[in-house]
């Protein structure tokens, strides 16, 4: 099966060229000036004129099935890929959840039960680590030879996943040994559940009170000691969802200094602020997500790390709970809202309007949304790249076309929106999944199970 893209731009992290593709099979057979392939030797030839050909996306965060916050995230392996692929990402890397009292491999053989068969674009997992024990720690060299070599770690929820300052030094002793990469959620734990505490005593117990218990100080402390523990022990470090500039200062002076950190943000902190989260009624708790959006002086310095590579990936942390089955759990105490919001559909299209706006380039949209998470993450060059030998995972975007976001019109299970009557300029038009087109025109033709699990290698940025 040879599908041919003609007469569209393609895109790299490097810049654009007018080019032809060449799809053969799962795979890229190679790429041309246009013109030079004969349109009667392939069995599909997709008209790109006007339109961008990209990458697929890669979106090195989300969280699908997953227990959380007293109750389950609302997208499933099904339909929370089967989302992704509207949005252009055709491959997730998903957060498989250590439950206190229980081993990372029987976590890992769970995920696998969750998302083996029930993907339509393909996926790899990274582990969560929330006991820190000698079995745990061994079992860490196992899993990262199961192709999962990135372990988040939590500095907040004390009781839950927090882990100690002793304990992330232990885990990223081992990193270091097997090359892995500790991935953080720093945001200072045992302060905000103090000041989260001391809300509730004095009854404010409204939604925006989670952004104001969480202040961005808490989290540039945290991502500080974040990265002295990694410093200390050599480990590379990857801090998840980064959403103030406090946050972002530290991690560009460790950059400076030639440490191995880096850093994500999400398109909520460069889109929505502290002011959505106090929306009147209990409308702010769709907003509810840690660390919390900010006020909005925060993005002007997150476009700015975007641009410097202090921040070199997005990913949507896409999280999603019901307002009104789950997040509703929270209404008289805003501690007991579920956290994270819904994203992993509109993640380029967001992103393209930092292209737009000019905030970014069309080559770095494309390097912080496919290639880099590719590299970051050791899936370059199967994914992250338009080029022979890579998988077809590959967008046709329409530039010009305008489309309003909405709950009534995505495909996450999902019963808001975060971005509820955005208007955006750009449009997914195809998306090709390991060479068959799963999307056209509005038209989902993928398939649920067509999606596979990549084993992963470490880090491409490390020596
Ligand atoms: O609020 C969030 N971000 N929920 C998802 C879990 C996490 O910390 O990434
Ligand atoms: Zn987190
Ligand atoms: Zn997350
Ligand atoms: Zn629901």
């Amino acid at each position: 099966m040879r599908t041919l893209i003609t007469g569209g731009t393609v895109l790299s992290s490097t810049g654009a060229s007018a080019a032809d593709v060449l799809v053969d099979g799962e795979r890229i057979a190679a790429v041309a000036a246009p013109g030079v392939f004969d349109p009667d030797a392939a069995d599909t030839v997709l008209a790109a004129a006007g339109k961008y050909v990209l990458p697929g996306g890669v979106d090195a965060h989300t969280h699908m099935e997953m227990p959380f916050g007293g109750t389950v995230v609302s997208d499933t392996f099904a339909t929370g890929t089967t989302a992704a692929a509207w949005g252009g990402t055709t491959t997730i890397i998903d957060f498989a959840k250590q439950e206190k009292g229980t081993s990372l491999l029987a976590t890992l053989d769970e995920w696998h039960r969750k998302a083996d068969g029930n993907c339509a674009v393909d996926y790899a997992f990274h582990m969560i680590v929330s006991d820190v024990n000698d079995t745990t720690l061994k079992e860490m060299s196992t899993c990262a030879g199961a192709g999962v070599n990135s372990f988040k770690m939590f500095m907040a929820y004390p009781g839950a996943l927090y882990s100690t300052d002793g304990e992330i030094l232990r885990a990223m002793d081992k990193a270091t040994e097997i090359g892995a990469t500790i991935m953080m959620h720093a945001e200072n734990g045992i302060a905000i559940d103090e000041l989260a505490a001391r809300a509730i005593a004095e009854g404010r117990r409204e939604p925006a009170q989670h952004g104001l218990t969480r202040p961005p100080e808490l989290e540039g402390e945290a991502t500080h000691r974040a990265i002295m523990l990694a410093k200390v022990t050599g480990a590379p470090l990857y801090i998840v969802h980064l959403s103030a500039a406090q946050a972002l200062a530290a991690v560009a002076e460790a950059r400076d200094t030639g440490q191995n950190v880096f850093a994500e943000t999400c398109p909520q902190y460069l889109y929505l602020s502290l002011d959505d989260m106090m929306a009147p009624g209990f409308e702010g708790a769709k907003y509810v997500a840690s660390p919390p959006l900010r006020d909005r002086s925060h993005q002007t310095d997150l476009w700015r790390g975007l641009r410097t590579n202090d921040l070199s990936v997005v990913s949507t942390d896409h999280c999603p709970f019901c307002l009104k089955d789950q997040k509703e759990l929270g209404r008289d105490d805003f501690r007991d809202i579920p956290n994270g919001m819904p994203g992993v559909e509109h993640r380029m299209d967001l992103l393209h309007q930092g292209v737009v706006s000019g905030e970014i380039s069309l080559a770095r949209w494309v390097e912080i949304t496919s290639t880099t998470p590719a590299l970051m993450f050791g899936l370059y060059p199967r994914k992250g790249v338009i080029a022979p030998g890579s998988d077809a995972d590959i967008v046709i975007y329409d530039p010009t076309a305008r489309q309003t976001l909405s709950a009534a019109t995505h495909h996450m299970n999902v019963d808001y929106s975060a971005y509820e009557g955005f208007e955006v300029t750009g449009r997914v038009e195809t998306v090709l999944s390991r060479g068959r087109v799963v999307l056209s025109g509005g038209t989902f033709s993928g398939r649920v199970g067509h999606g596979t699990f990549l084993s992963r290698d470490r880090c491409q940025y490390l020596r």
